[in-house]
């Protein structure tokens, strides 16, 4: 069964509400309807009835439930946790709580109050914010518990789809960072899983620190895990293999490594590592003996966006992979973004790779 078959039966084995808020698209329409033929998920779409009737002609998404951000029952309860979450106040308060555990002094605190209330937003603001951009009602609608979690990013860019997640459903207890994955899926490759590895962080952050790529090492251990069902092997990337070259970007890595095994002892991961070392037995035998992960890793991560959001484009293109993703992992509840080149086939896959996250967290 080709992966994405294997996590839309996930998906129906365990229905979840996921939201989609770009009904000013017609591939959402066309993505709904077949989401609802193929009872992967419960859907919501947030639109008015002109958008729906403009963009939604000739699908049918019966079963879909509609909600319209102008006249919706349930507004003012979302505008109210938006309030509480994003209001004037609780920047202000977060910050200061924030400026006192760094042990700032009372200058340095002032300003950071300031400046998180000059990030707070007023009622007025929160309302206009909820009417023009779905994604933050979609967001409210998971943060309220209507729905498991939101599909986005077909007419949006990654900032914009993101964004509203970050502000609003911030990360899993013991996260620091949300960090975006491919699920690569390689033709005729004995490599890896088989042909499936996992690319991280190939779609969010733009600075990578050591804490932050063991971070990555072991939260894409665990969606490797989730979404292949086989142990992670990972893999974290350098242009050096234990040693070979010396640069504080390859201290970088090897210092990520050091950390996720005092961190995270269970966890299978091997570095640093030049790519042909990481993948092939005889190469990993070679340059890293002894190492457990090396040669056999189906997880890996890249030390930079660049060498991540680059890698998995090449792969993509020459190898002609299948590239799911980006996922995104990290959040506290799931949020996917979608390519803005994508086809109704890729939303309807990156709602089943939704659902089956909302699962993991339910
Ligand atoms: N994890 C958790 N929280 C985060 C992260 C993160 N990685 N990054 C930002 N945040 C939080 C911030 O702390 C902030 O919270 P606060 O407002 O409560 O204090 C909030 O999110 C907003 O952060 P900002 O830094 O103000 O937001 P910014 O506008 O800079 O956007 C973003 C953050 C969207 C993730 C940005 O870093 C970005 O654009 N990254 C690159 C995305 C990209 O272009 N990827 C490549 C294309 S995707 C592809 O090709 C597949």
């Amino acid at each position: 069964m080709a992966f994405i078959d294997d996590i839309k039966a996930k998906a129906k084995a365990d229905k979840k509400t996921i939201v989609l808020p770009e009904s000013m698209d017609k591939r959402t329409f066309e993505a709904a309807e077949k989401i609802l033929k193929e009872d992967i998920a419960n859907l919501i779409i947030i639109g008015t009835p002109e958008e729906i009737a403009k963009y939604g002609e000739g699908f049918d998404i019966t079963g879909a439930t509609i909600v319209d951000p102008f006249n919706d029952p349930n507004k003012q309860k979302y505008l109210d946790k938006f309030i509480e979450l994003r209001g004037v106040e609780t920047m202000a308060a977060a910050a200061k709580a924030k400026a006192e555990k760094k042990g700032l002094s009372a200058e340095e605190t002032e300003a950071a109050v300031e400046a998180a209330k000059k990030k707070g937003i007023t009622a007025e603001k929160a309302q206009q914010m909820m009417e023009s951009d779905y994604m933050y009602y979609a967001c409210l609608m998971c943060k309220c518990g209507d729905a498991d979690g939101a599909v986005s990013g077909a007419c949006h860019s990654t900032g914009n789809t993101i964004r509203p997640a970050l502000q609003l459903l911030k990360t899993k207890k013991g996260i620091s960072s949300v960090s975006g994955f491919f699920l690569m899926e390689v033709p005729n490759c004995e490599l890896g899983e088989n042909g499936l590895f996992i690319f991280a962080d190939c779609a969010v952050n733009t600075d990578f620190t050591s804490p932050l790529l063991a971070e990555i090492a072991k939260v894409s251990a665990d969606s490797f895990e989730q979404f292949v069902g086989k142990p992670a092997k990972v893999a974290m990337l350098s242009y050096s293999t234990m040693g070979s070259a010396k640069h504080d970007d390859v201290t970088k890595v090897s210092e990520a490594v050091k950390i996720a095994h005092e961190k995270y002892p269970e966890l299978e991961v091997d570095g640093e590592l030049q790519l042909d070392a990481a993948l092939v037995s005889t190469v990993g035998e070679l340059k890293a003996p002894g190492s457990k992960v090396a040669g056999h890793a189906n997880t890996l991560v890249f030390p930079s966006l660049e060498a991540g959001n680059i890698g998995y484009k090449l792969v993509q293109r020459l190898a002609k992979a299948e590239a799911y993703g980006p996922v995104l992992q990290g959040l506290s509840m799931p949020v996917n973004d979608l390519s803005r080149g994508c086809y109704a086939d890729d939303i309807v896959g990156t709602v089943a790779l939704t659902a089956v996250q909302a699962q993991a967290q339910a």
